[in-house]
Formats: structure tokens, C-alpha cells, sequence
């Protein structure tokens, strides 16, 4: 059977530790200058129905520091946007490629796609998951802090794509996750009902409180942009210096990017040092060639 990855119990919980394992150590190889051709002769096909920089820089980039070589894919340029089913497109590109990412507005087409798909398949987000961000902040958040398990963990904002991964990854990496969203925000049941160590609280003060780990996102993801009345119903969901100096005095800030100053966050907390946003941006790539190669060989 194909082993696709397209949310973060596809893999065991070994099978992530060894990756992110692997993120580390390629990081590592790169900083010292030691190159790797472990995905020679391999292409990737990056399908992007919405926009990105940071997902699509690191798999194009990643994949070029691997040996092999990649294609971006948009509806608009392609026949996907003329109508072709999407389980032609998986068969066609699996005759002719090793791999394909891809990003979608609905979940129902990343799983469409991985039906039909001969070779793996990796979501580059959708509107429930976004498995390879979650990749990159726990391989951060290990860096950091020297372990995942049984850190306390604070999401504070949209019960949204990465709120959900952080869901999953709360029970795969066994971490305590307090989540706080405004009220009719929160997470949806699906999510929320295979939770094992989730706890949903009132205010971003109780979540935030002893945390090890803050993490936020945008108020408004991508396709939910003109709604005005989040703005009010996130007002007091921003996570300023004041914020996180209830939590633990080593505490980490992630933001999976990008980010709205004076929205989810203020103007200076993702320039303050217990910020590590700009570290864990950079770790999508190690993290992702670190998936590749396991997919790939
Ligand atoms: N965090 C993230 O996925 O960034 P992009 O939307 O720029 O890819």
C-alpha cells in the first residue's frame, strides 16, 4: 500500500520521532557543508490551489538540496482548473513523477487525490491540517526545550487547520495542549473527540498560564479574509510581551507565519528572544527533506 502523509497519524509515533530526528541531523549536515543526493533522480510535483511561500520554498528548495528536482503545479496553468477530475491528474502525474505535495482549500480533495494516487502523496495544508508545519514545531520545540512529551502547551486563536494538528499532535507526541478560542471558534467535535490530553479554556491567560510552548495563528486563514466580525470576536485574543510573560520564563512562541502585526499578535512579540517563529520557518525545510527521503526510499 501507498504510505501517504496526509495528517500526522499516517506515521506511528516512531516513524515522526525518526523523522524529526533526521530534520536535526540534515540541519545539522547543512550548516557543516555536507550535502546529500538521497532523492537523485526524483521529482516532486507541488500542486497549489492556494498561495504560500514558506511550503513552497522548502519542498523546491529542499528537494534541489536532496539531488532531485521539482515541479510547481497551479490550477490555473494546469487542466485542474479547466474541470479535469482530480483522480485523473493523481493517475497521470503518478506515471510520470515520484511525489506530489499538495495544498487545497478542502481536505475531501487531499484525500480524493491520495485515493487515486499510486505514489505518496504529502498535504501541504488544507482547511482541517497542516501535518508539515506540525513537523517543523515539534522538531523546534525539541531543539529548544530537549522534548516534546509532557510539555504544557497553549494554542491561542482560530480552531482552525493548525489548532486541529496541534490536536493530533497533542495525542501522537503525548503533550498537555490548552487551547483558547473565542466562543463558536473552537475546534469542531471531530477533532476535538479523538483528543486524549486537550483541554479547552475561557481566556488566553489560562491557557498561556506555566505554558512551555505558545503557540498562535492568523485570526482569519486563507478564504475567510473579509469576515469582520472575527476581528471583534479575536480582539482579546492577541498574544503581546504581557501575555507570554505568564508563562514559563523559557517559554517558546511559535507562529507557523505568515503573521498579522496588532492582530494575533503584537508589533514586538515575534522579535522578542523567547520568540522562535524565524527558526521554526527555517526547520520546514529540514524537517520536509527529512520527509521526502523517508517517502521517497
Ligand atoms: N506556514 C505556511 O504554511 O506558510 P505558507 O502559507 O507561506 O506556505
Amino acid at each position: 500500500m501507498t504510505q501517504h502523509f496526509l495528517r500526522l497519524s499516517d506515521f506511528s509515533p516512531t516513524e515522526l520521532h525518526t523523522i524529526i530526528q533526521r530534520g536535526i541531523e540534515l540541519k545539522q549536515q547543512q550548516q557543516g557543508n555536507i550535502a546529500h543526493e538521497t532523492c537523485k533522480r526524483k521529482t516532486l510535483a507541488m500542486i497549489f490551489e492556494l498561495s504560500s511561500t514558506r511550503t513552497r520554498v522548502s519542498f523546491e528548495a529542499g528537494m534541489a538540496q536532496l539531488g532531485g528536482h521539482s515541479l510547481f503545479l497551479s490550477p490555473r496553468d494546469t487542466q485542474l482548473g479547466r474541470g479535469e477530475p482530480i483522480g485523473d491528474t493523481a493517475r497521470v502525474l503518478a506515471k510520470m513523477v515520484d511525489i506530489v505535495m499538495i495544498r487545497a482549500a478542502d481536505q475531501g480533495t487531499i484525500d480524493e487525490y491520495a485515493r487515486y494516487s499510486s505514489i505518496p502523496v504529502i498535504n501541504g495544508m488544507s482547511n482541517e491540517l497542516h501535518p508539515c508545519q506540525l513537523l517543523a514545531d515539534v522538531m523546534t520545540i525539541i531543539e529548544i526545550h530537549g522534548k516534546i512529551e509532557d510539555l504544557q502547551v497553549a494554542f491561542v486563536g482560530d480552531g482552525y487547520n493548525m489548532c486541529n494538528s496541534f490536536i493530533e499532535a497533542s495525542r501522537v507526541f503525548n503533550f498537555d495542549l490548552r487551547i483558547a478560542t473565542p466562543k463558536g471558534y473552537e475546534p469542531k467535535p471531530q477533532f476535538l473527540q479523538c483528543a486524549t490530553r486537550t483541554q479547552l479554556v475561557a481566556s488566553p491567560n489560562e491557557a498561556v498560564a506555566g505554558a512551555d510552548v505558545v503557540v498562535t495563528d492568523v485570526w482569519s486563514s486563507m478564504g475567510h479574509e473579509d469576515q469582520t466580525e472575527r476581528k471583534q470576536a479575536f480582539e482579546t485574543f492577541q498574544i503581546s510581551t504581557e501575555v507570554l510573560d505568564r508563562a514559563k520564563p523559557n517559554v517558546v512562541l511559535l507562529h507557523c507565519l505568515p503573521a498579522h502585526r496588532g492582530e494575533e499578535v503584537d508589533e514586538y512579540v515575534l522579535d522578542d528572544p523567547r520568540s522562535a517563529v524565524w527558526e521554526e520557518s527555517g526547520n520546514r525545510l529540514h524537517a520536509q527533506k527529512a520527509l521526502l527521503e523517508f517517502l521517497l526510499n
